[in-house]
């Protein structure tokens, strides 16, 4: 095993970000997107990011997945200051260590269950031998696997997000990032999705970002926060718990 939840074992936040900036320039504008974001994740906690359209959300997310680079700020993932990282560091690192789940949960189609969930893990290099294991403890943590050699394209919309979720969660992530995992679902499958988070997080002690629209799922996470006017406000600070530097 690797250097896996090495956060919630120091029992330091998996996620800190301080006095993060962003501001896009675009010919002779610029727009101050991100004005001095902190936030704080610790192992376990599910954040709701809300906000206004155009608020920076998406600005955000993009951020915390290391896909775009912050004009100034700190961002650390497990005491790991990602943007002084080289690309391939931070590619791998984003595979080994983060997960991602989508409005549209982009599974391959003419691909089985199986197969989408093998793909992230030939990425990360993980050897043939061990991935029917990770692959079914994946898809147990959201009951489906029965469905493990159905092709995808042949699955509900509420399967199709939760073998999306599986799929975040092969690699064992520290921290999971969601963008409306939610905004596709009817409401008896997005509370079904919430409930699997809830048990991912609680459970595995994964750290999650969820950015939402819908109050319904956004009360369903630990805290609260909301951007508006460029900064984030809310639960931004966890209250610290005692199990937090509980070993897995
Ligand atoms: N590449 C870019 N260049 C210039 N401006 C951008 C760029 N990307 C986003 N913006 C601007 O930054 C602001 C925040 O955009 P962002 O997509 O982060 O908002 P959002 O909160 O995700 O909105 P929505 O809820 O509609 O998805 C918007 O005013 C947008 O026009
Ligand atoms: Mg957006």
């Amino acid at each position: 095993m690797s250097n896996y939840k090495i956060a919630g074992k120091s029992g330091g936040p998996v996620v800190e970000v301080a006095d993060l900036i962003k501001t896009y320039v675009s010919g002779e504008e610029t727009i101050s997107v991100l004005k001095g974001i902190n936030l704080k994740i610790f192992a376990g906690e599910m954040v709701a990011i809300m906000g206004p359209s155009g608020s920076g959300k998406s600005t955000l997310l993009f951020i915390l997945g290391i896909f775009l680079a912050p004009t100034s700020g700190v961002y650390k993932v497990c005491g790991v200051d990602v943007f002084n990282l080289s690309r391939p560091q931070q590619a791998a690192f984003r595979r080994e260590r983060m997960g991602f789940v989508f409005q549209s949960c982009d599974l391959l189609e003419n691909s089985t269950v199986y197969e989408n969930l093998e793909l992230p893990l030939i990425y990360a290099g993980v050897r043939r031998r061990e991935r029917p294991h990770r692959i079914k403890e994946a898809l147990q943590r959201v009951s489906l696997e029965h469905r493990i050699q159905q092709p995808s394209n042949r699955l509900s919309g509420g399967e199709r997000q939760r073998v999306a979720i599986a799929r975040a969660l092969v690699n064992q992530p520290e921290f999971i990032l969601a963008d409306e995992p939610t905004g596709q679902l009817d409401r008896e499958n997005s509370q079904r999705v919430m409930d699997y988070f809830a048990k991912i997080a609680d459970e595995a002690h994964t750290a999650m970002a969820v950015v939402t629209h819908d109050a319904t799922t956004a009360d369903r996470c630990t805290r609260i926060c909301m951007l508006q006017d460029g900064f984030l406000v809310g639960d931004t600070t966890p209250i610290p718990r005692e199990d937090q530097s509980q070993d897995l």
